[in-house]
């Protein structure tokens, strides 16, 4: 099938869908300038995320850990969402119980107008003490110190996940409460390899959701799905919407 009828397809799904779903991961962001984690230019290529993203790391060496956020929050400051982020914000706007579950930390699809958003690996401009634990946004950069400081004196660390830590548990919660109920999920921009997200598309299909992959290329996860469409999200997703 060529790829407008495949678009079709899914426009007409969509449409007729009660509680669509989508899956976002990196690539949804890569054409505001965001890097990757994975594929040709891909973050974990140069630098090594065992170093840099688990709390051993940051235990061994906070100063490297927030060097890495503060580069990354450096670059995120100045990306603004793209025509991918903003084709699901209108997506929600038509449809009222369209959600999305996102593997990124970087706000763009709140920054678009989503707001039914569930960050499943928290959030870049959120830090929490590693002390006491205390949570606050906090969208300096560069900060005034590195590693920051809690005002009880404990190190501050970047509110996301990293590799070997839980996902946070009411973000967990949402996410089984809509996939349970979603009857078509896109998955967009994800390379499907980091659980548990990776598993989500299987999950649904096998509960009888229609399930769609819009992604660059081929992932572990397309042979599942109902359609994959292969091309740029920004492309794509304001033609299904
Ligand atoms: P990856 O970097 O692993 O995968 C990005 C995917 O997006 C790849 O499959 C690309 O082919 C695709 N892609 C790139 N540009 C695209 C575009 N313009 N349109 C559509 N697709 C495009 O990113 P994630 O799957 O999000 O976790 O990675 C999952 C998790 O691994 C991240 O949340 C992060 C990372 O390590 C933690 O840090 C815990």
């Amino acid at each position: 099938m060529d790829t407008s009828r495949q678009i079709e397809e899914v426009r007409e799904r969509l449409e007729r869908a009660r509680r669509p779903v989508a899956l976002t991961g990196a690539g949804i962001s890569a054409e505001s300038g965001v890097p990757t984690f994975r594929g040709k230019d891909g973050l974990w290529r140069n630098y090594r995320a065992e170093e840099l993203a688990t709390p051993e790391a940051f235990r061994k060496d906070p100063e490297l850990v927030w060097e890495f956020y503060e580069w990354r929050r450096g670059l995120l400051s100045k990306v603004k969402p793209n025509r991918g982020h903003y084709a699901l914000a209108e997506l929600e706007k038509k449809k009222e119980e369209f959600a999305i579950i996102t593997q990124n930390v970087d706000g763009l699809h709140s920054l678009a107008g989503s707001r039914n958003v569930v960050e499943l690996h928290g959030n870049i401009w959120v830090v929490r003490c590693a002390v006491c634990g205390k949570e606050k946004e906090d969208r300096t950069v560069p900060m005034e110190e590195i590693p920051p400081r809690c005002s009880c004196g404990g190190l501050l660390r970047p509110g996301v996940v990293w590799f070997g830590e839980m996902l946070p548990v009411d973000a967990l919660n949402k996410t089984y409460e809509l996939l349970e109920n979603t009857d078509l999920m896109l998955v967009i921009g994800t390379s499907g390899v980091v659980q548990p997200a990776a598993s989500f598309a299987t999950m649904v299909k096998q509960r009888g959701a229609f399930v769609v992959e819009i992604n660059l290329e081929r992932t572990p996860v397309s042979s599942f799905m109902d359609v994959v469409i292969n091309g740029r999200a920004g492309d794509i997703l304001p033609q299904i919407v």
